[in-house]
């Protein structure tokens, strides 16, 4: 029996052969010291896919998918890294470690805990409210009524009461569950006094379900105008990630598959009343603001990436708009332009643009939960399909606010803030239809509008260039050189020891905190692992939960092939080389934000010939240092 569970993992890998392992799914052809095979991760035509036995991994230099035979069956079987090493355990007739017994079962059986617990909360409120057996169930359904929620929507989304007494759910729920599970839940709290309350108390419950239908938190309402906050909503948990959960897409789904758009909005409540009312695909996210995670899980359901922001028309709802619009655009960015005009009369295909942003807005300012029950669900839909494109909403809104800036210091203002928006609109014609447009409102001359446009371009250009050049190309060399620094670990026929090398390269500081984590794991095993295909190994084991570090390893590995076949005074110099450059590029680094500074200082200052002096002399001083090194 393996004494702990990283004894077993070592027992593991030393059986585990990755050309076996790989060959189960794909099929190998031997050349040379690799193997060659069509790629699992993705389309492959030609073999770009290579086995390297001599360091137990694998990898697809079309796709970079990269990574060791454990890595390989965790992507290809879509398990977790403690159930791989169960199930091999299993079939190397290897015992398990004592007392570690079966974490990931344990985790497993946790989540499945927790996913039937909430489920029977929410139907344990839900009950009291239908039957109404709380105290509060009347006022409650009262509180529904009034607000257009009979008992079928009720019955929908399982909504429900939570009692005004301190223990109801959990005295239900004890004789099942932990108490350890019950908080895990975020359904109850430790009291004051010890033991245990329930953390929904008088407030109208609202499930909250997966996109597949499980439950997985609660939103919950105050019931009482004076109770605060008036949401109180689930902690994330192992089942619940506000940032990755939209209310409303498990009955939303379809219906925004067919209609090729989704409707964003802001309040559980808007999306209750809206499908209530036969707008079907909306959603919202639970209390917090929308995430690139949101819109990327949304645009796995729209086609064309149609989606309507409708937010509160008060001004916290208008920034809302602004910063979602952001959001969306920020994960479509790159994939094409974002659709900027309606063609009535060119046809277009929908995939033609990466998403389509949508403003829904009613002049009657209300959110859309109000708007359907007062306005009306047809007038909605209306609304719907006459919803301006985002950067029509964008020049509209702005120009209504027009007649506030009157004085030409005023009109400047305004132009200031209408002219980074002209400036986003990519079609040349479009632009200066909107241009001329703006003018005319404005009563001011076109050509001094687009004056405006060019300068305000052209100084963001320069912005831009400059932000490049300063950060991009100084941190890629830096990085670059630094992961080169960390590569010559890993290669296979070192002259070195990793103590040498590691005594080389001494207390190097590395300014990306994921290369920094590479560092000291390595430094952390060089005295136990024997070569480089145990310390790729070792690396691999230890990045199992850190994605990013595991991403590195591919990158580092490839690198270190370049200093195959090195004698030891030639590694040694490549060593120092690095070393050098390093400190070089940082040093530069450092002169430049130095230089940034005396530039800002204003030479009006009485004290600025004094600060710019001894800024100089840190400069050349900076320089000089360099220049040694
Ligand atoms: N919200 C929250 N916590 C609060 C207030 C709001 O989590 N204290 C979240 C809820 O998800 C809520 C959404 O923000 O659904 C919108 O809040 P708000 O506009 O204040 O409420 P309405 O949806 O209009 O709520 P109601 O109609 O119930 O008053
Ligand atoms: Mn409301």
């Amino acid at each position: 029996m393996a004494a702990t569970w990283e004894e077993l993992v070592k027992q593991i890998k030393e059986r585990l052969d990755i050309v076996d392992v790989v060959s189960q799914t794909v099929a190998l052809k031997k050349r040379g010291n690799n193997y060659w095979g069509l790629c699992p991760f993705h389309k492959d035509k030609n073999p770009s896919f290579t086995v390297t036995p001599s360091m137990g991994i694998y990898k697809c230099f079309s796709c970079g998918e990269a990574g060791d035979a454990i890595s390989f069956i965790m992507k290809t079987k879509n398990q977790e890294f403690r159930e791989v090493i169960e199930d091999y355990a299993e079939r190397f007739g290897l015992e398990l470690p004592p007392h570690s017994h079966s974490k990931a079962h344990e985790s497993k059986e946790v989540k499945q805990q927790l996913l039937k617990v909430t489920e029977i909360a929410a139907m344990f409120y839900n009950d009291l409210l239908l039957r109404q057996k709380a105290d509060n169930a009347e006022t409650a359904l009262k509180y529904l009524t009034k607000r257009g929620i009979g008992t079928d929507i009720i019955k929908k989304f399982h909504l429900g009461i939570a009692p005004k007494s301190f223990t109801t759910l959990y005295d239900e729920l004890r004789k099942d569950f932990s108490n350890v599970i019950l908080e895990q839940a975020g359904l109850i709290l430790k009291s004051e006094k010890g033991g245990y309350i329930d953390r929904f108390r008088n407030r109208v419950i609202i499930p909250i379900q997966n996109e597949n239908g499980q439950f997985v938190a609660f939103g919950a309402r105050a019931l009482e105008s004076d109770q605060n906050p008036k949401y109180l909503n689930s902690s994330d948990s192992v089942i619940y990630n506000k940032s990755k959960i939209l209310y409303g897409l498990n009955y939303a789904k379809d219906a925004i598959k067919e209609e090729d758009g989704a409707i964003l909005m802001e309040g559980y409540f808007d999306v209750i009343s809206s499908q209530a009312h036969g707008i079907e695909n909306c959603v919202a996210s639970c209390g917090t603001s929308l995430t690139t995670d949101h819109v990327k899980l949304l645009s796995r359901y729209t086609k064309s990436r149609r989606i309507y922001l409708s937010f509160d028309t008060d001004s916290a709802g208008q920034k809302a708009t602004a910063r979602g619009a952001q959001i969306i655009k920020e994960v479509f960015q790159g994939l094409g332009d974002i659709k900027q005009f309606d063609e009535s009369y060119i046809p277009t295909s929908s995939d033609k643009y990466s998403c389509e942003i949508r403003v829904i807005c009613p002049p009657e300012g209300k959110d859309p939960d109000e708007f359907v029950r007062s306005v009306g669900a047809d007038a909605y839909k209306e609304y719907v399909k006459n919803a301006p494109l985002f950067i029509d909403f964008q020049i509209n809104s702005i120009l209504k606010t027009k007649d506030e800036y009157k004085t030409p210091q005023e009109k400047a203002k305004f132009i200031s803030k209408i002219v980074p928006v002209l400036s986003e609109i990519k079609n040349n014609i479009i632009r200066s239809e909107y241009t001329d447009m703006v003018a005319q409102t404005l009563g001011i001359e076109s050509s001094v509008l687009q004056t405006e446009l060019k300068n305000f371009e052209r100084a963001n250009i320069f912005q831009v260039e400059r932000i490049i050049k300063n950060v991009t190309k100084n941190d890629t060399i830096l990085q670059k050189a630094q992961k080169n620094l960390l590569s010559v670990f890993l290669v296979p026929d070192s002259r070195l020891t990793f103590a040498q090398i590691s005594e080389m390269i001494g207390d190097v500081q590395f300014d990306d905190e994921i290369l920094n984590i590479v560092k000291s794991t390595i430094d952390k095993s060089i005295y136990t692992v024997n070569n480089v295909k145990e310390l790729i190994a070792f690396l691999y084991t230890e990045f199992v939960e850190n994605p990013q570090a595991q991403s590195v390893l591919p990158e580092l590995v490839q690198m270190a092939e370049a200093y195959q076949g090195l004698e030891e005074q030639d590694f040694a110099n490549v060593i120092s080389e690095t070393i050098a450059k390093i400190k070089k590029c940082r040093h530069d680094k450092e002169v430049e934000q130095i230089r940034k500074v005396y530039k800002r200082i204003d030479d009006d200052d009485p004290e600025a010939l004094k600060i710019q002096i001894q800024l100089r002399d840190k400069i050349r001083n900076k320089i000089k240092k360099s220049e040694m090194n």
